[in-house]
């Protein structure tokens, strides 16, 4: 069998060298000529995918990559792995699948299965992706093509999470295309769990991503209260966890990151309004979340403040900026949100962090593209008025930190076993 990944990135290229794994032949599409070259070339670009496997699977001609869309005409089915972002207005951005409909409809043949695995509002497989296969392949979904979707669950840098293992959510367009979409999985995949529709599936991915949020914003919410009354959320969450059933921990930081938890429930609430409903836990969330750089700033003056200097003028640095620990992933990281909070009142701010060596260009933050994680040294890290750590990388030598920082701010309770140097560490 012969299938086509649309969208080589931190989801579509572990699920490829999966089906890769299982001697299905896997085309990668994307519109990224870099990406394509260094696939060709046996080569990763995301750091918890090993260069070998990709390497294995190209020379072992299971595994290549084109930006020639045309080429989907060679495949039985293919998966749409695009990114679905938020736009400026902060409405959902289909305009990658959209594209990619577009892209691949004129070269659709009869009886190809189209699965849509980006994190979407219920009705964008049914309603939006359908409408532009149908009017680019001049076909009919369920009918001449079929169409599904299965959202992804990757967890990236989560050594024990395997794509192959991890439960997988099928809904189909007709029970016939919700057929062709299990049997395609089930080549790679051990576990498959079907449900009534593209929508329920596309529901059901919201439902989980809400799921984090909400909670986040529960501990981000108790970590100001108890913090107010002098109890250390972080102790409590530990003691809380002990419960054997009805509890599951999740930890507070400094907001949300990363490319689905800010995002993917503003989905919702843009789908939500089209039937006169209201996403009141997803705003409370959001609000309560994207509150907490500004609260971890203050807790930064606090700290200068005791040392008596003023944020204007002090020099800081953050410690990790990718989103959460053990990534290279710095997509919506709070870390550039402190960044700039900082800047605009005068700190010098500087990071470090080892797997973002330097800061490509984004959207939101076009002004730090090009600045270099500093040098892990002694002279480096003291010549700092204050290091504030935004991501616990656990291959951080929290130990060094404490001998040579001045004064630390702790957002992830990184710095929890050093109990040594705790009176120069504030938790934020
Ligand atoms: N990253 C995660 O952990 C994760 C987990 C679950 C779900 N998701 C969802 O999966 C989707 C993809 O996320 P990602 O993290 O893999 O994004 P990504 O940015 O890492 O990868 C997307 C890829 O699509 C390519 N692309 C963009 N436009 C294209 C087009 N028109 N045609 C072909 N390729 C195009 C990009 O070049 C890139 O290689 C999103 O909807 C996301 O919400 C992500």
């Amino acid at each position: 069998m012969k299938i086509s990944v649309v969208g080589l990135g931190y989801v579509g290229l572990p699920l490829a060298i999966q089906f890769a794994r299982e001697n299905v032949t896997v085309l990668g599409l994307d519109v990224d000529a870099a990406k394509v070259n260094m696939i060709n070339q046996g080569r990763s670009y995301i750091k918890h995918i090993a260069q070998g496997t990709i390497a294995e699977a190209v020379r072992g001609k299971r595994f290549c990559a084109s930006t020639d869309f045309s080429r989907v005409k060679e495949a039985e089915a293919v998966i749409i792995c695009v990114p679905t972002p938020l736009n400026k207005n902060r409405e959902p951005d289909i305009s990658f699948i959209l594209e990619t409909g577009r892209a691949i409809a004129p070269h659709l043949t009869k009886g190809t299965l189209v699965v849509l695995e980006s994190t979407t509002y219920p009705g964008t497989t049914d309603e939006d992706l359908r409408m532009v296969l149908e009017e680019g392949s001049d076909m009919k979904a369920g009918v001449d093509f079929h169409l599904a979707f299965s959202p992804e669950r990757e967890d990236p840098a989560n050594q024990q999470s395997k794509v192959k293992l991890i439960p997988k959510v099928v809904g189909g367009y007709t029970q016939a295309c919700l057929e062709h979409a299990m049997a395609l999985y089930g080549k790679a995949i051990d576990t498959l769990v079907p449900v009534s529709s593209c929508r329920a599936a596309e529901a059901t991915k919201l439902l989980e991503n809400i799921f984090r949020s909400v909670n986040i914003a529960l501990v981000n919410e108790l970590k100001l209260v108890y913090g107010a009354m002098g109890i250390d959320i972080w102790e409590v969450i530990e003691a809380a966890k002990t419960k054997p059933f009805g509890f599951m921990p999740f930890y507070p930081g400094p907001g949300l990151g990363g490319h689905c938890i800010p995002i993917d429930p503003f989905y919702l609430t843009w789908k939500a309004r089209e039937f006169n409903q209201h996403t009141r836990f997803i705003e409370l969330a959001g609000e309560i979340n994207t509150g907490m750089p500004e609260h971890v700033m203050h807790r930064v003056a606090d700290a200068l403040n005791e040392r008596q200097k003023a944020i204007k003028g002090s020099r800081v640095l953050i410690l990790g900026l990718a989103y959460k620990p053990n990534v290279d992933d710095e997509r919506e990281s709070p870390s550039y949100v402190l960044m700039s909070l900082l800047s605009e009142r005068g700190a010098e701010v500087d990071y470090y962090d080892p797997y973002v060596p330097v800061i490509k260009p984004t959207r939101e933050h076009p002004h730090f593209a090009g600045k270099q994680s500093v040098e892990w040294n002694q002279a480096t890290i003291a010549s700092f008025d204050l290091v504030l750590i935004a991501t616990n990388h656990s291959c951080v030598n929290y130990e060094e930190l404490g001998d040579w920082a001045q004064c630390i701010v702790d957002t992830r309770n990184a710095m929890a076993g050093v109990p040594a140097v705790r009176a120069k560490v504030w938790k934020a």
